[in-house]
């Protein structure tokens, strides 16, 4: 069995799994908070090399404030809880989003999470807060113009190693496979750039129940699957082989 080098999921289901239950949505997220620690240390002992989860989107604003405020407390308590797991896993951790949009205190503890774990190697583990795909395209564009005007950025066509560069992902290879919890088939704004070549798994089990078996299963749906990139399978590319 071969393990994806980079798992991304898209943490959905966590309100619809407590209404089935008859409780609050808050208790979902809090039921999902507790989840993703525990599959984040499951996946670090698998040795799966790169994880990142979506947690909180630019729309995610939308919801009530009473939901926004469970959330935010739960980040809250999360980023400090992290701090040991990043220890245990000798796992770097990094936030990427736009840091502006969440509270100082927010902010200094993603600081000080990313701080203490930026040496550690083995595994690296992204959470995406206040990210939105088409936001983090419109930051990275706007700073390499501005890169562009003071000359710091080579003349001409920009080339995809440029662009990746100015990304929040910077460094991070495109995921490998993605996993979208509690049914829905869609992206939701998530790294729109990076998941061009990336395998997709979408299953209806909610984030809260999702467990290592369930891991297990969308690995092995991804071993079934044959990866091309456009290309075909004994072919070799021809030797300065163009469109023109
Ligand atoms: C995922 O669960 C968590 C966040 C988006 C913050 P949801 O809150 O989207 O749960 P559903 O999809 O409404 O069930
Ligand atoms: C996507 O889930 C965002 C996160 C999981 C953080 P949503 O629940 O916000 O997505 P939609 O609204 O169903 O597309
Ligand atoms: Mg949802």
């Amino acid at each position: 069995m071969k393990l994806p080098n980079h798992i991304a999921i898209i943490l959905d289901g966590n309100g619809r799994w407590a209404k089935n239950k008859g409780m609050p949505r808050s208790y979902g997220h809090v039921v999902g908070c507790d989840n993703l620690e525990k599959m984040c240390n499951t996946i670090c002992e698998m040795g799966v090399r790169y994880l990142t989860v979506y947690a909180f989107s630019t729309e995610n604003w939308k919801r009530s404030q009473e939901e926004i405020k469970v959330l935010m407390n739960l980040f809250r308590r999360y980023l400090k809880r992290c701090e040991r797991s990043a220890k245990k896993n000798q796992m770097r951790v990094k936030i990427i989003g736009d840091p502006g949009g969440l509270e100082p205190d927010i902010q200094r503890s993603i600081c000080e999470l990313e701080d203490m774990s930026r040496d550690y190697d083995k595994m690296f583990f992204q959470i995406a807060l206040n990210y939105g795909g088409r936001d983090e395209i419109l930051r990275a564009v706007t700073r390499l113009a501005e890169d562009a005007r003071q000359g710091k950025v080579p003349e001409g066509k920009v080339s995809e190693e440029t662009f990746d560069s100015y990304l929040d992902t910077a460094g991070i290879p495109d995921p490998d496979l993605l996993i979208r919890t509690s049914g829905e088939q869609r992206l939701s704004n998530f790294l729109l750039w990076q998941l061009a070549y990336t395998e997709f798994y979408f299953t209806d089990v909610p984030w809260p129940a999702f467990d290592k078996k369930e891991l297990a299963k969308a690995i092995e749906k991804y071993n079934e699957r044959d990866r091309r990139y456009g290309g075909v399978k004994g072919q070799k590319p021809e030797e300065g082989a163009s469109c023109l």
